[in-house]
């Protein structure tokens, strides 16, 4: 806990050089918005208050971050603009009697690390200083404000980009828009800025110079990564700072004994989670919030979203949204798994196959061109090539139910609703409209006809000659 702190969250410009109907904070990279990494990493701080500040598309952003970010207290801004108002309202929001730090972030600065922040801070109380500001030297200082030091190298102002003389342009110092100040000092010079510069906003960066006026400390702590203090104001470099996250994600996991073939196309969020002695294969994507157990091998060219893969697993060439995959099982190449799949341990889902709401029981195997939606599949079961579940009457969608050791022919069509008891069976090209009996080969080539008890007789001592006599025994 870092005591007396507060967090104020700049959040409430258009982003206009985004050119988007999206607010620029809730761009993301790395499966999060800008914004919410902003937030991640204040919340390690654990402050005692941390302030959003918000107006263009409030309603937008408050919803994308309260879920994950329920100690966030959103503060409107009002019509006057600039940096400096939207801190002036995150203040007055606060009570009366806080007298502690003030960190002010800007949450189009994503790649913060907490310990820069933390480094800021204890620099800022060790120096008993009224403001520190986060700077960093870059070969290309274009869009940022400038950090501007007297002949003895004390920060003096910061003059924004617009409103800089061609000597205060050429220094590639810049502000990162990074701060602590001492509350008390930033009320009171606060209210002292104006709007008198090339945007006619209340620039927070003003506080800086009125400081210095009144002989007022103020430090600059000098990132020694770049990277962190990247601001985002276009796609260009949202694009750019989305590939430093991923580096920095790649490399974290490959410490924790992750191989990655190809960091250059391989995509890990921040929100996934890996486990030793896994491999990815190149142009992978491992997305939201999924799984992946030790010794699995996933890639090349996957997509995973929200999914668990289990212990062993193999994940080949296939895209996959919140779906579970077993120990040992394997899926793909080419296969398409949409929410509610689970495959079983040992389990299989081959090239061509789709499958939604679909638990697929442990060693079961779905090995080639199939559909197979709303369904509940025992174990041991193998669909025939182009086996097709029907789910969907135009209306409604229905249930195809499978028993343990269940073979299908190739190009059954099994028309939900409709159950399969244990160990049947169906022809090649059945059309399978009516239940099956546990055991029995349903044909539909005519009329379907249900052989009671065929695979009892000419399949004895298969395993789906047992279980069928299971079930018949047990009714
Ligand atoms: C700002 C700094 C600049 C610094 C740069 C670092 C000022 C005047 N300039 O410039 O010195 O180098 O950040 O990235 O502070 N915001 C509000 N309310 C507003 C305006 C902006 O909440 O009225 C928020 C934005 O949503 C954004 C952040 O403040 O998250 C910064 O605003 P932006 O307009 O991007 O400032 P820059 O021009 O980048
Ligand atoms: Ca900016």
């Amino acid at each position: 806990m870092t005591a007396n702190l507060a967090i104020i969250i700049l959040a409430a410009g258009q982003g206009t050089r985004m050119k988007s109907r999206i607010p620029k904070v809730l761009h993301p990279i790395g499966g999060r918005p800008l914004v919410g990494h902003v937030l991640t990493t204040a919340a390690r701080l654990e402050a005692q208050h941390i302030e959003v500040v918000v107006r263009h598309e409030r309603d937008q952003v408050v919803a994308a971050l309260t879920k994950d970010y329920p100690g966030a207290v959103f503060i409107d801004q009002d019509d006057v603009p600039g940096t400096g108002r939207a801190v002036q309202v995150a203040i007055d929001a606060l009570p009366a009697d806080f007298d502690g730090d003030v960190l002010v972030l800007s949450g189009d600065v994503p790649l913060l690390e907490v310990e820069t922040l933390r480094r800021l801070i204890d620099g800022h109380r060790t120096a008993a200083a009224a403001a520190t500001l986060l700077s960093a030297r870059l070969e290309d200082p274009t869009g940022y404000g400038r950090v501007i030091r007297d002949a003895a190298g004390t920060v003096q102002r910061i003059v924004e980009q617009k409103d800089a003389s061609a000597d205060e342009a050429a220094v590639t110092e810049i502000n990162a828009g990074v701060y602590v100040f001492r509350a008390p000092e930033l009320r009171t010079y606060l209210s002292r800025v104006g709007q008198d510069n090339a945007q006619g906003e209340m620039y927070l960066t003003t506080v800086i110079e009125l400081l210095r006026g009144a002989e007022q400390t103020v430090a600059a702590e000098l990132a020694d990564d770049t990277a962190s203090t990247f601001g985002i104001n276009d796609r260009v470099q949202l694009a750019e700072a989305g590939r430093v996250l991923n580096d920095r994600i790649v490399r974290r996991w490959q410490r924790e004994g992750v191989t990655v073939i190809d960091p250059a196309t391989t995509w890990i969020d921040d929100d996934a989670n890996l486990s030793p002695d896994v491999t990815i294969l190149p142009n992978t994507h491992i997305l939201r919030a999924t799984v992946i157990a030790p010794g699995a091998i996933v890639g090349p060219d996957t997509t995973l979203v929200d999914c668990e893969v289990g212990e062993n697993a193999i994940v080949r060439r296939t895209d996959a949204t919140l779906a579970v995959i077993g120990a040992g099982a394997t899926v793909g190449p080419f296969s398409f798994l949409r929410p509610g799949t689970v495959l079983g341990a040992n389990g299989k889902i081959g090239a061509y196959v789709e499958t939604k709401n679909a638990e697929i029981g442990e060693g079961s195997k779905v090995p080639h061109l199939s559909y197979v939606g709303d369904a509940t599949i025992g174990r041991g079961v193998n669909l025939g090539a182009s086996t097709i579940t029907a789910n969907y009457d135009d209306v409604n969608k229905h249930r195809t139910e499978i028993g343990d050791e269940v073979h299908t022919g190739s190009h059954t069509v099994l028309v939900a609703p409709v159950r399969l008891g244990a160990g049947a069976k169906t022809a090649a090209g059945a059309v399978v409209r009516k239940d099956v009996p546990a055991g029995a080969l349903a044909m539909s080539v005519a009329p379907q006809r249900n052989i009671e008890g065929w695979v009892e007789k000419n399949r004895a001592g298969t395993g789906a000659a047992d279980a069928a006599s299971r079930e018949n025994s047990a009714e």
